[in-house]
């Protein structure tokens, strides 16, 4: 099926979001198909952060709808773009540094005892939760951690990142939002999490990955939202245009016409 054809998982249409004077979005439109991985790329302010933001509940657009999966959403908070099956990992906020990876999976989500142990006692079952870390950790394929009882402080960046991805991975999510996931990695760390991407797509999960890195955009993403002032300017695909043309959408060097296709230099 063509991309035209198919349905978007999730489909923002005209959000606008002002800042006092500062325009974010000014007009906005971004769609997400069922198993594929798109990039959005964008000069620094051209309103990526806050597409996703709004997207992910973490901002409320002035104006404009979001569906998923075909019906209209309204998110005031993250914790509603969650409670649906939309996880957002953010750079800075991924992880609870003190806490061990399995209690990080977890965070908000804590398993409990069965029986009034858990009802009213509140206890967890670590037990569980820590047989389940396991199991995420092995099945996503992050091999470099060697003890999920280790404290995510200690983890490399990169393994953070994996712990953050896997944590949404975990619970059976339909949408992954990543902002700029790599920009604070090691090439090998990056690497790390770019496979982790790939795999979520080989499990049907799709994936909205925001980066500043066009090689890493060139080589995962099946479509690139181009983003510009605020407002989509284009998409385009990996193997339709190349990189010089991207950045040249991105900076307003190209346009690209009606049909999509074409390329013209702006004078
Ligand atoms: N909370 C805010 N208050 C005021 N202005 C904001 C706020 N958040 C974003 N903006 C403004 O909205 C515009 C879009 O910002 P946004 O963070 O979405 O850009 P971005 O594409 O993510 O940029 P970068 O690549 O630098 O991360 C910018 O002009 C920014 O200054
Ligand atoms: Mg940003």
């Amino acid at each position: 099926m063509t991309a035209e054809t198919r349905k978007p998982i999730l489909e923002a249409k005209g959000l606008v979001k002002t800042f006092g004077r500062v325009v974010g979005l000014d007009v906005s439109d971004l769609a997400l198909y069922p198993g594929e991985v798109l990039a959005v790329v964008g000069d620094n302010g051209a309103g990526k952060s806050t597409l996703i933001k709004c997207l992910s509940g973490a901002e409320v657009a002035d104006e404009g709808e979001i569906e998923l999966d075909g019906e209209i959403v309204s998110f005031k908070r993250p914790q509603d773009s969650r409670a649906v099956g939309i996880e957002t990992v953010y750079q800075t906020l991924a992880v609870a540094p003190a806490l061990d990876i399995a209690s990080n999976l977890y965070l908000g989500r804590e398993l409990r005892r069965s029986g009034l142990l858990g009802s009213v006692f509140r206890m967890l079952d670590n037990k569980t939760m820590k047989q389940h870390a396991k199991e995420q950790i092995a099945a996503l394929g992050i091999g470099t951690i060697q003890n999920i009882g280790q404290a995510v402080e200690t983890l490399s960046g990169g393994q953070r990142q994996a712990v953050a991805v896997a944590r949404a991975a975990a619970f059976g999510s339909k949408v992954m939002i990543l902002d700029e996931p790599t920009a604070a990695l090691g090439v090998r760390e990056s690497n790390q999490v770019l496979k982790l991407i790939v795999k979520l797509r080989e499990r049907g999960m799709p994936v909205i990955l925001i980066s500043h890195n066009m090689p890493q955009v060139f080589e995962v993403a099946d479509r690139i939202h181009i983003q510009r002032l605020g407002k989509r300017a284009a998409v385009v695909t990996p193997l339709t245009h190349t990189m010089v043309e991207v950045v040249g959408i991105m900076t307003g060097a190209l346009k690209i016409d009606e049909s999509g296709q074409t390329l013209h230099s702006v004078r």
